[in-house]
């Protein structure tokens, strides 16, 4: 499993904390014991990828068959959240830093509450992932790269976005107008174009057993 890099990062917004009227509190329960209850250790699955590789269906399919082993699990979904909590950011980069920003924290609470979370957002860039992990435990963030190529996402093109990319009606468009960045170390890499989803399920679960996610006791 990888080291974590540097934990604490600096809050974006320090105004309310610089005041000194906020004070952490701990809580009572421990990550732990939310954790030892659900017989589980908790863990970010963070699926990056191409608009149109397929992060959701394949998470969607883990989060099913997590479910009937008996997990415990909450899937956030790229096109969900920016309807409800990040419905005021757009595609510009420095909204696409917060909209992972966001989701990193809110993750990390799941995390808290002894969940397996599973995250499927372009999150196109390494440094906004790499971010993330270090917030988390050793062990907790795990980076599942989505490694379709953009000739193939194109021609699935699921939401016709990609067409109306090339013709200039949507600006930003990861792959065409805005960069993807492919992770560089991830714990797993799906070549979700040439194999099944139920091979990348399988895939996913094999490393969940085999690093001692599931059935702790
Ligand atoms: S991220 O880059 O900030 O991580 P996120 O996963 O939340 O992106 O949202 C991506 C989804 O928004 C895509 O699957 C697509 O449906 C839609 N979308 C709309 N505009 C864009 C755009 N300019 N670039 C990428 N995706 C877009």
């Amino acid at each position: 499993m990888k080291k974590n890099k540097t934990p604490n990062p600096e809050p974006r917004t320090p105004n309310a904390v610089a005041s000194g009227n906020i004070v952490w509190h701990d809580h009572r329960l421990s990550k732990e014991e939310r954790s030892k209850m659900k017989y589980q250790k908790p863990c970010i699955l963070w699926f990056t990828g191409l608009s149109g590789s397929g992060k959701s269906t394949i998470a969607n399919a883990v989060e099913a068959r997590l479910y009937e082993m008996g997990r415990h699990t909450y899937l956030l979904d790229g096109d969900n959240i920016r309807r409800r909590l990040n419905k005021d950011l757009g595609f510009s980069d420095e909204d696409r830093v917060e909209n992972i920003r966001r989701i990193g924290e809110v993750a990390r609470l799941f995390v808290d509450s002894g969940l397996i979370i599973l995250t499927a957002f372009i999150s196109p860039f390494q440094k906004d992932r790499d971010q993330v992990r270090s917030m988390m435990e050793e062990g907790e963030f795990i980076e599942i790269f989505v490694d379709v190529p953009l000739e193939v996402c194109e021609s699935r093109d699921p939401k016709g976005l990609y067409k109306k990319a090339r013709k200039g009606e949507i600006a930003d468009f990861t792959g065409i107008s805005s960069p993807y960045e492919p992770p560089a170390d991830p714990e797993i890499r799906l070549a979700a174009h040439s194999q099944s989803v139920e091979e990348s399920v399988d895939q996913i679960v094999d490393y969940l057993k085999k690093e001692g996610y599931l059935d702790v006791r």
